[in-house]
């Protein structure tokens, strides 16, 4: 088998579904995104960003084990498919946003993936060839905003839209400042000064809404991600 199929094998062998266990979401569906996008420069370069997908991945995983029926939407990572999830792989961020529109109704969307904000506005299906003595200038042309897209729809907007916020300074304000902006319900802070966050294990959040300002203390992505599907089930619980 290929390793990842087999860590797949093992990790759903492990899963102890706990039949007596609540599944708060039960009857509820899920979004999620996570990981990167790439930007094709050229058919052997792109552009891309340091995000693991781990923190994306551990929310699907976490609504899934409370019940809900989860579609991840993923960028290119090297993880495993959480178990219990509908997988649908993307590589740009404009393919992320048709498969997120594709995906909808639900209750709930996430936007934990790290989008690309911006994509060649030149041909990508040629090389583009050296040529001594000069460099090549690229264009960049900007990409849809997904959360920004799904939180102002008037049809099929989800009851409760979570983003994140990656900031390396002012990162509550700046954070708040995004969640008015690009206006989503909640949105999750987290700094991404120095090594901390991108490909780490553990994440320092706060989580930030309309009178809700809560500072989770460090903890791994998956503590985060069963806190935050806890949180999600609190709410979706009290919202008919
Ligand atoms: N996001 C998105 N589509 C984009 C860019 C970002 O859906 N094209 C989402 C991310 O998934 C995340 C949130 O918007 O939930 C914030 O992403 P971030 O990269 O922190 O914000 P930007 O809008 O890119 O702002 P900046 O880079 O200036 O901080």
């Amino acid at each position: 088998m290929e390793p990842a199929d087999l860590v797949r094998e093992i990790a759903d062998a492990l899963t102890q579904i706990d039949p007596a266990a609540p599944m708060p979401l039960a009857g509820r569906r899920a979004l999620v995104t996570s990981g990167p996008t790439h930007e094709p420069i050229d058919p052997v370069r792109y552009i891309a960003n340091r995000s693991s997908g781990r923190q994306g991945h551990a929310i699907a995983a976490a609504l899934a084990r409370l019940g809900a029926e989860t579609t991840l939407i993923s960028g290119p990572t090297n993880l495993p498919d959480p178990p219990g999830v509908s997988m649908r792989f993307v590589t740009t961020a404009r393919d992320m946003m048709a498969a997120c529109e594709a995906a909808l109704p639900v209750d709930v969307a996430v936007f934990a993936s790290a989008v690309a904000d911006w994509r060649s506005a030149d041909r990508v299906d040629a090389k583009i060839k050296k040529t001594a003595g000069t460099v090549p200038t690229i264009d960049l042309v900007e990409n849809p905003d997904i959360l920004a897209t799904i939180s102002q729809m008037t049809d099929r907007r989800p009851t409760l839209v979570v983003g994140f916020a990656a900031e390396t300074e002012a990162v509550n304000e700046n954070a708040e400042a995004k969640r008015r902006r690009k206006r989503c319900d909640w949105i999750v802070a987290n700094s991404v000064a120095g090594s901390s966050a991108f490909g780490a294990d553990d994440n320092t959040v706060t989580l930030i809404g309309d009178g809700l300002h809560d500072a989770w203390p460090e903890m791994t992505k998956e503590k985060v991600a069963d806190r935050l599907a806890a949180r999600i089930a609190d709410h979706l619980g009290s919202t008919p």
